[in-house]
């Protein structure tokens, strides 16, 4: 047996880690290749690329199951610590886990996503309609957090006018610390805002809409119907992934074209250029840094021997950083030629909302070097308290040159005006 790695130095959720998760992901592929931490009941931590690969990909020996005590072994989902709800798919194991994502794949197809660019453009020009004038803004609250948020409203069917609540609530629930008073803040404001869901799930069981709770109220899963309580734990991680990691995303983007405004014009003339600086943001930022998995039997990884039971952390954000993947990987480098980064997971959890996410990084891009081509961060960027599992930004203060409001040129969405009602009455 490989003597354990033990790395005391490395706390995914301390403050010391959030100030630079970057050098942490580099500094945890030097030395043995899977390491030991004793935090959080204790875990090892896979970091080079072909490992984080095969684990992901190896669903039988390492489960992503949460809840459910079987034969000695706990299951603690997919996040280190384990979280508080069971979301649905994402801590369901096959074969149960694959009648769950089969009604997931048709809403979030790559088609379907990308059709859904016009309407995103029109959410991007609504909030920027909101500060255009004045000149100044903040990047993530006034843009880079209400177009996800609204967009996965639009896609569970949910009023748009309720975007804020969603948003805060799951942005901080991200944020804060294991066991801090923020967490159980943030935590007990997402409960209130899916009680609104669910309230949403008994009306379009009476009168059915084409969205996706009116879809899940109508699914069968083995020939029966959802619960309650399945329909909610579905709607909850298509919440918390749609609103922060795209969030994430677009916020750490916008800080790094303050660092390189060249770059602005080309990005903005090559929707090439500018899905292929997205990829690279991905891999650099890494929006989920690492999730988890527990191991369903021994099993050899690197060198090291795990057993069943063990806790196991995917650290994304190292593989993103390993020189055997990719050349150079601590300079951006927009013309790589492959970037097959590990930001949206691997194996049959992979990301189902990643063409979505695409497609939302693009539209908000675009809206915004088109304009605010000279905007300019100024004041504090405020990072998330806990960048562990999401490295997300909480404030991009900005000024630039002020200009009229100018709307989506064309219709607006019909739903746009749920929004223009909900700012009347805010
Ligand atoms: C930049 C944006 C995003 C990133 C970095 C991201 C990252 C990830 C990762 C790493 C996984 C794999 C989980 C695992 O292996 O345990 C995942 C799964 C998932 N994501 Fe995303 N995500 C993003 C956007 C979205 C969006 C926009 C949605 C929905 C609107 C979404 C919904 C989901 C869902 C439902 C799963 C679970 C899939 C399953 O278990 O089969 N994500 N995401």
């Amino acid at each position: 047996v490989t003597p354990k790695c033990p790395v005391d130095w490395f706390d995914h959720h301390s403050a010391e880690h959030a100030a630079d998760p970057g050098a942490a992901a580099a500094q945890m592929l030097q030395g043995p290749p899977v390491k030991w931490s004793d935090r959080y009941g204790g875990f090892w931590i896979v970091s080079r690329y072909a490992d984080v690969v095969r684990v992901a990909r190896d669903d039988a020996s390492f489960s992503s199951r949460q809840d459910f005590p079987d034969e000695g072994v706990s299951f603690t989902g997919v996040t280190i610590p384990g979280g508080s709800a069971r979301t649905i798919p994402i801590s369901l194991d096959p074969p149960a886990f694959f009648a769950f994502r089969r009604l997931l794949n048709p809403v979030m197809s790559p088609q379907e996503s990308r059709k859904l660019a016009p309407m995103i453009a029109a959410y991007a020009d609504w909030c920027i309609d909101r500060v255009i004038e004045s000149g100044s803004a903040d990047l993530v609250a006034d843009i880079a957090s209400p177009v996800p948020a609204i967009t996965t409203l639009r896609l569970l069917g949910l009023p748009l006018d309720a975007w804020k609540i969603y948003a805060d609530a799951f942005h901080n629930s991200a944020a804060s610390r294991p066991g801090s008073p923020e967490l159980a803040q943030a935590d007990a404001d997402a409960a209130r805002g899916m009680d609104l869901v669910m309230d949403m799930v008994r009306r379009r069981r009476a009168e059915p809409k084409d969205d996706l709770i009116s879809k899940l109220a109508r699914a069968l899963v083995d020939g029966r119907p959802l619960t309650d309580d399945e329909i909610r734990s579905v709607c909850y991680l298509v919440l918390g992934g749609g609103v922060d990691t795209t969030t994430a995303l677009i916020a750490h983007s916008l800080q790094y074209l303050d660092e390189h405004r060249d770059l602005r014009p080309g990005l903005l003339a090559d929707p090439g250029k500018l899905h292929a600086f997205g990829e690279e943001m991905l891999r650099v930022h890494t929006p989920t840094q690492a999730l988890a998995r527990t191991a369903t039997i021994d099993v050899e990884v690197g060198g090291q021997l795990i057993r069943a039971g063990d806790r196991v952390m995917l650290f994304w954000a190292a593989a993103n950083r390993d020189p055997e993947e990719f050349d150079d990987p601590e300079t951006v480098r927009i013309e790589r030629h492959t970037n097959r980064h590990a930001s949206f997971g691997f194996g049959i959890h992979r990301c189902v909302g990643s063409t979505l996410a695409r497609t939302e990084f693009a539209e908000v891009l675009s809206r915004i070097l088109t304009r605010m081509p000279d905007y300019e961060l100024v004041g504090t960027v405020v990072r998330y308290d806990s960048v562990g599992t999401i490295n997300g930004l909480h404030r991009l203060p900005a000024r630039f040159t002020p200009r009229t409001r100018s709307g989506p040129g064309g219709p607006p969405p019909a739903d746009l005006t749920s929004l223009e009602e909900g700012k009347a009455a805010s």
